[in-house]
C-alpha cells in the first residue's frame, strides 16, 4: 500500500516572472539545427520568430537553472478551460469544449511512495488474454463505470479517469509559475513517463475495485501481425470495454493501418507497411535518446511553439489514435482527439503497448546512450489520485524502470526488427528523375494541396551522414493531418511504405491550442535511407511530398538537407 508523506502542500515555489528565467535558456543552443544529433530545431530561434519573447542576450556557458515541469496546482484548474480550435473560413477560432476536465480538489496531497510488492503484475497481449483475465477486466471496468453514476466525484470513476488526459493536454491548467503557458504532456520527453504513471494508477484502481492487486492491463499488440486488428475483447457491444464512438469501418476484421493511408485495402500490403514503419520508428530513425523519447520540455516552454514528439509518439501511437477515432464525429472523438481519447477503454490497452515499446526500445542495442541525463527531465512531476483516492505527486525519475512499478510485459515476438526495406541494386538516375522539376527554393513556402516533387541540394555528395529538415510546418490544430515524404522515387507508389524510397511522415492529431496554429519542425535521418536507395555520387535529391489527410491545412515553410555532426 502506498504510504504517504504529507510533507508539502504548496507544490510550487513562488511564481517567477517570465523574464527572470531567460538567462537560463542558454541550453537551447544545444539543439540548433545545424548538424546536431538532438532534436533538430533551435527553439530559441523559433520562439524569436514567433514574437521575440526571448532576447538574443542569453548568456552561453552559464549554468542553466533548474526548470523541471512542475505538477499542476489543482486549485487553479479552469473548469471551462478546455478548448479546441476550429477553422471558420480563413480564420482559426477557439471553441470551448463542453467538458469540465478538472479533477476533484483536495489540499491533502503528498509525494507518492512506491509500494512494496512480491510479484510483478504481468500485462498480457490482448489477443491472447485468458478468459479469466478478460472476465476480471470487464468486471473491473463495469465497476469503474458504475462510479460515474453512484459517485461522480470519486476520482477513480471512469469519466474522472478519462478527464485526466484532457486535463493534461487540453489546457485547463497553466504551468505553475507561468500564467498563460499551457501544461501539455504530449510532443516532448514527458510523453512516455506521463502515460506510464497514468496507466499505473488506472491499473491499480481497477485492481482495487475488484479486490485483486494482481490485476494487470492487457496490451494491444499492434506491432505484431497477430495483433493488427481491434482486439476482440473491445469489439463486443455488450461489454464494458466497448465504445460506440469508433470508426465503424475499422472494426474487426479490418487490418490496422499505422500509415493512415485509407486507399490501401490489401491486408498483406498493410501489414508490410506497418512493419516497415515500426522498424523505422524503433530502429533506423532513432539515433539519439530524444529522437525516440521526444525533445526536451522545461518549465516555461510553450508546448505549442516547437512540438516535436519522439518517433514512436508521432508514428504508431498517433496512427492508432487516428485509426480508431470516429469520423462521424466532428472532432474524431473518442480516440481521434486528445480531450476525449481516455473515454474509450481501448485507449489504455493501446497505451500499454506504447509503454511496452518504450521498454523494448530501451533494450535494442545501439551506438548511442538510452539514458537522458538531465535533472529537469528526471525531476519533472505530475499529480494523480491513487487507488485509495489519495492525491499524490509522482516524479519521472521513479518510473524509468517499469519493474520498480511492479509490472512486466508478457513476451510477444517483434518481427519488425528485421523489416529494413530491401536495398536498391542500382541507384536512381537523377538526371532523368529531375527533368523539368523545380528546385526547393522555387516551391516553398508550400501549401500542401497536392503531391509535389522538387530538387533539394545536398551539402555533401552521395552517402553522407545527413538529415532532411522540414521547417516551420504550420498546421490547423483542429484537423487530423498526415503527409508522407519519399526520396528519388522513380516508381511513384505512395501506398508502399516498405520500399527504400520512403523517408518518413508527419502526423498530427486534432488538439487544442490557445488561439493560434502550431508550428512544427520535422527532421528525418537520411543515413540509412541513402544506403537503402544506394544513392549515386549526386549532389542533390528529388523529394516527393504526398498529402494524405488535410493537406490544405498545412503550410511548410522550407526544406533543406543538413549535415549531422559525427556522433561520439
Ligand atoms: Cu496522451 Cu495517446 O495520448
Amino acid at each position: 500500500m502506498a504510504s504517504l508523506q504529507f510533507s508539502f502542500t504548496a507544490l510550487s515555489s513562488a511564481p517567477k516572472p517570465r523574464s527572470s528565467r531567460l538567462p537560463g535558456r542558454s541550453h537551447r543552443s544545444q539543439i540548433s539545427c545545424s548538424g546536431d544529433g538532438g532534436g533538430g530545431i533551435d527553439r530559441r530561434n523559433m520562439l524569436l520568430g514567433l514574437g521575440g519573447l526571448y532576447g538574443a542576450g542569453s548568456s552561453l556557458g552559464r549554468k542553466a537553472e533548474a526548470l523541471p515541469i512542475l505538477p499542476p496546482d489543482l486549485s487553479t484548474c479552469d473548469p471551462t478551460g478546455a478548448t479546441t480550435t476550429r477553422r471558420v473560413g480563413d480564420k482559426q477560432e477557439v471553441v470551448k469544449l463542453d467538458v469540465n476536465c478538472c479533477p476533484p480538489f483536495t489540499d491533502k496531497q503528498g509525494d507518492y511512495k512506491l509500494p512494496v510488492f512480491t510479484k510483478l503484475r504481468r500485462r498480457q497481449s490482448a489477443h491472447r488474454l485468458s478468459p479469466a483475465n478478460l472476465a476480471k477486466y470487464k468486471k473491473a471496468m463495469a465497476k469503474m463505470r458504475e462510479l460515474d453514476v453512484t459517485d461522480p466525484d470519486d476520482p477513480r470513476g471512469f469519466t474522472q479517469q478519462a478527464n485526466i488526459h484532457c486535463a493534461y493536454c487540453n489546457g485547463p491548467y497553466d504551468q505553475v509559475g507561468h500564467p498563460g503557458v499551457d501544461l501539455q504532456v504530449h510532443n516532448s520527453w514527458t510523453f512516455f513517463p506521463f502515460h506510464r504513471w497514468y496507466l499505473y494508477f488506472y491499473e491499480r484502481i481497477l485492481g482495487e475495485l475488484i479486490g485483486d492487486p494482481t490485476f494487470a492491463l492487457p496490451y494491444w499488440n499492434w506491432d505484431n501481425p497477430r495483433g493488427m486488428s481491434m482486439p476482440m475483447a473491445f469489439d463486443d457491444p455488450s461489454s464494458s470495454l466497448y465504445d460506440e464512438d469508433r470508426n465503424q469501418a475499422h472494426r474487426r476484421p479490418a487490418v490496422v493501418d499505422l500509415a493512415l493511408n485509407s486507399g490501401i485495402t490489401d491486408p498483406v500490403q498493410l501489414i508490410s507497411n506497418n512493419l516497415a514503419l515500426m522498424y523505422k520508428e524503433m530502429v533506423s530513425d532513432v539515433e539519439t535518446a530524444v529522437d525516440f523519447l521526444g525533445t526536451e520540455y522545461r518549465a516555461g516552454d510553450d508546448p505549442h511553439a516547437f512540438a516535436l514528439g519522439g518517433t514512436s509518439e508521432r508514428g504508431s501511437h498517433t496512427g492508432i489514435h487516428a485509426w480508431v477515432g470516429d469520423p462521424r464525429n466532428d472532432l474524431k472523438e473518442d480516440m481521434g482527439n486528445f480531450y476525449s481519447a481516455g473515454r474509450d477503454p481501448i485507449f489504455y490497452c493501446h497505451h500499454a503497448n506504447v509503454d511496452r515499446m518504450w521498454t523494448i526500445w530501451d533494450k535494442i542495442p545501439a551506438s548511442y546512450s538510452k539514458k537522458v541525463d538531465d535533472d529537469d527531465f528526471k525531476n519533472s512531476s505530475f499529480m494523480f489520485y491513487d487507488e485509495k483516492k489519495n492525491l499524490v505527486r509522482v516524479k519521472i525519475s521513479d518510473c524509468l524502470d517499469h519493474r520498480k512499478l511492479g509490472y512486466e510485459y508478457e513476451y510477444s515476438d517483434t518481427p519488425w526488427i528485421n523489416s529494413r526495406p530491401p536495398q536498391r541494386a542500382v541507384p536512381a538516375n537523377l538526371k532523368e528523375l529531375a527533368k523539368g522539376l523545380p528546385t526547393a527554393d522555387k516551391v516553398f513556402p508550400l501549401k500542401l494541396v497536392k503531391t509535389v516533387k522538387f530538387l533539394v541540394p545536398k551539402p555533401a555528395k552521395g552517402k553522407a551522414d545527413e538529415a532532411l529538415l522540414l521547417e516551420n510546418i504550420v498546421t490547423d490544430n483542429s484537423k487530423l493531418i498526415k503527409f508522407d515524404v519519399f526520396i528519388n522515387d522513380e516508381d511513384d507508389k505512395p501506398d508502399e511504405l516498405d520500399r527504400a524510397e520512403y523517408v518518413g511522415s508527419f502526423t498530427q492529431l486534432p488538439h487544442r491550442v490557445k488561439g493560434k496554429e502550431s508550428v512544427n519542425n520535422l527532421r528525418l535521418n537520411l543515413r540509412e535511407v541513402y544506403e537503402n536507395i544506394n544513392i549515386a555520387d549526386d549532389d542533390a535529391v528529388v523529394i516527393t511530398i504526398v498529402p494524405l489527410i488535410s493537406g490544405d491545412a498545412v503550410t511548410i515553410g522550407g526544406i533543406k538537407i543538413i549535415r549531422r555532426r559525427p556522433r561520439k
